[in-house]
């Protein structure tokens, strides 16, 4: 007889065939493994209140898919990194270590703080080096993430497996009765697509015009995930962390879910949504409720919203991808009811606020320019409110992303913006011909020689020189940046 245990370690050895072709129809083997929940970071806090983390960047050997032993870059671990945790007000110090065999850097997406810890590619950290940041935690509770940003190799280093996630906590988030036991009833999901080489290696050949497509989906390191719930609710931080690909995220049953926070943290109320779109860089945190016993699966369906791209199926917007499936165990912990409201938003300006830039996406270009390291594309003073119009020129999907501040969406083609935009955001997707009003303002953190960028985080457009650089400066400060020798950057050779 069979044992239950032998049937599915079979099932584990078998071949797992994944479909591929144009258009991908659920690539999850048959026989799924746990979520990984990434460990959370470990840190001290001295005498002087400061919060220490240490980090490694470092190569490893990972089993992304079962049976197969890939080669895979992490932070302190063979792959993603550990959740770095503080709280608002905290003060946070990195002690970070390169032990790759190449020049990477880290940052940290979403988190204003000065630039010159941003972790953007004028803070690159060459082999066996160490860097040193640390800032103030100075904005409300959110879940950002971190990973490298050395110009024109981030795909590469992000595709190799860096980037983790980095949770921020505050007293209006602990106020609420909201799901917020870690790995538990409140997980950490970031969602990547990998494609594998014969020998199980990841493949970094074959770069389409959005990057790297993968017919594999990975949740947390791993393809084919399971989730067991043992709560009637539970809540998912959900990071697309692909380098090109959009998620239309649903579940297969089609049952709504609450929307709770964007990029910059809590919503002011919840949102009931069936679907929900997230573009590379996009987080979301959504709270869904399970019954006893049930079996759920997340699942990214087609883009339905592809007015203006040309070859949509060649981008990945027709492929339907299983993330990961919930199962309920036999009994679950009652959760309470979701407040009615969250975390109020006072409006930075008014829709009919004039401008301040405009910016213009198309090809590897934004305003017909591709990035220079050594060119300051703008100076922003400090303590100012701008308005920002961004509008996608191309036939092809691109999304906009701002280094330092967290924004709002005032508008969308002058109507208000759907739930999923109406939070604080530092990433948006920007359909082809439609006009997105952000306003973002610039508190502090003035500094001549050190720039934040903007940029296309479809990291293969970034890596070509879809961004730019801009300065905050203090009244009376002017531009004095520091002269960078371009070609000694990893990657820049291949343009
Ligand atoms: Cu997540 Cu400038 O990047
Ligand atoms: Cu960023
Ligand atoms: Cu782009």
């Amino acid at each position: 007889m069979v044992s239950r245990r032998g049937f599915l370690t079979g099932l584990a050895l078998a071949p797992v065939a994944y479909a591929a072709g144009c258009s991908i129809r659920s690539s999850t083997p048959r026989a799924t493994r746990p979520l990984p929940i990434p460990p959370l970071a470990p840190s001290t806090v001295g005498a002087d209140g400061v919060r220490r983390f240490t980090l490694r960047a470092q190569a490893g050997i990972t089993e992304m898919v079962r049976g197969r032993q890939t080669p895979t870059w992490g932070y302190s671990g063979s792959v993603l990194g550990p959740t770095v945790r503080a709280r608002r007000a905290e003060q946070v110090a990195f002690t970070i270590t390169n032990d790759l065999p190449e020049p990477t850097s880290v940052h940290w997406h979403g988190m204003h703080l000065p630039a010159k810890y941003d972790g953007g590619p004028h803070q690159m950290i060459a082999p066996g080096a160490v860097w040193a940041p640390e800032w103030t935690i100075q904005q409300q509770a959110a879940t950002l993430w971190y990973h490298p940003h050395p110009h024109g190799a981030t795909e590469k280093h992000v595709h190799r497996g860096l980037s983790g996630f980095f949770l921020i906590d505050d007293e209006a988030g602990d106020a609420l009765d909201l799901p917020k036991d870690y790995g538990v009833d409140d997980i950490p999901l970031v969602i990547q697509d990998r494609r594998f080489t014969a020998i199980g290696t990841l493949d970094e050949s074959d770069i389409t015009d959005v990057g790297l497509l993968g017919d594999t989906i990975i949740t947390n390191g791993i393809a084919g995930a399971h989730l067991s719930v043992g709560t009637e609710r539970v809540r998912l931080r959900i990071l697309n962390g692909s380098s090109g690909r959009l998620y239309n995220l649903a579940f297969d049953d089609r049952r709504t879910f609450q929307l709770i926070a964007t990029d910059g943290g809590l919503l002011p109320k919840p949102a009931a949504l069936e679907q929900v779109q997230l573009s590379p860089g996009e987080r979301v945190e959504v709270v869904v409720t399970l019954s006893a016993g049930e079996n759920v699966t997340l699942r990214s369906l087609p883009i339905t919203d592809r007015r203006g791209i040309d070859r949509a199926a060649e981008f990945g917007f027709d492929d339907t991808l299983d993330i990961l499936t919930l199962r309920a165990t036999d009994r679950v912990r009652p959760s309470a009811a979701l407040p009615a409201a969250l975390v109020p938003m006072r409006a930075l300006a008014a829709a009919s606020t004039p401008p301040t830039r405009a910016f213009d996406l198309q090809w590897f270009m934004i305003n017909n320019q591709r990035m220079d390291m050594n060119r300051i594309d703008m100076t922003i003073p400090v303590d100012t409110t701008e308005v920002w119009t961004v509008r996608n020129r191309d036939n092809w999907p691109h999304n906009f992303h701002v280094h330092d501040v967290q924004f709002q969406i005032l508008a969308v083609d002058g109507n208000p913006p759907p739930p999923a935009l109406s939070g604080w955001k530092d990433t948006i997707y920007t359909t082809p011909e439609t006009v997105y009003t952000l306003a973002m303002h610039f508190a502090d953190h003035t500094d001549p020689t050190y720039p934040y960028m903007y940029h296309c985080h479809l990291l293969h457009h970034e890596d070509q020189g879809m961004m730019g650089q801009f300065l905050v400066l203090a009244p009376g400060q002017h531009p004095a940046p520091m002269p960078m020798d371009t070609t000694a950057q990893p990657g820049m050779g291949h343009h």
